[in-house]
């Protein structure tokens, strides 16, 4: 029985340390989404909404931005810019790029 009890309490450690290694890796996840974000914040007033003539990409349809992005990557949306920009960013990339300004308040 001992050692049934044990070995409850070394898997309820193993669990937690298993959910704090997911919570760690959702956190730097975030992160690195607000690091690529902070790259378009200049153009797209991310942060504090639309400037006058730039579209803000917070609170975007997600499924709009990431159609938006990937066919400026891949040449099926003629841009001056964002057709260059769009390359630097792996489809995963977009994607968590999307995720990210959708949850982003207006
Ligand atoms: C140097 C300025 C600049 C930066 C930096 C920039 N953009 Fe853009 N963005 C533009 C311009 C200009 C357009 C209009 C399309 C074009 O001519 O390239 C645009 C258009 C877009 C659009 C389409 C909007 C629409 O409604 O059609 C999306 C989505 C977008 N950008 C996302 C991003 C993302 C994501 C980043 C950061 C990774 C970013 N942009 C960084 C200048 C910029």
């Amino acid at each position: 029985m001992a050692l049934v009890g044990r070995m409850l309490v070394l898997s309820k450690s193993v669990l937690a340390l298993v959910l704090a290694a997911v919570a760690s890796w959702a956190c730097a996840d975030d992160l690195q989404a607000r690091d690529m974000a902070a790259a378009c914040s200049a153009c797209h007033g991310t942060y504090t909404g639309a400037k006058p003539g730039k579209a803000s990409l917070a609170g975007v349809n997600k499924d709009i931005f990431t159609r938006n992005m990937m066919d400026f990557k891949y040449g099926r949306k003629p841009a001056t810019l964002m057709h260059q920009l769009s390359k630097a960013y792996s489809d995963a990339h977009i994607e968590r790029l999307a995720d990210y300004f959708s949850g982003l308040k207006q």
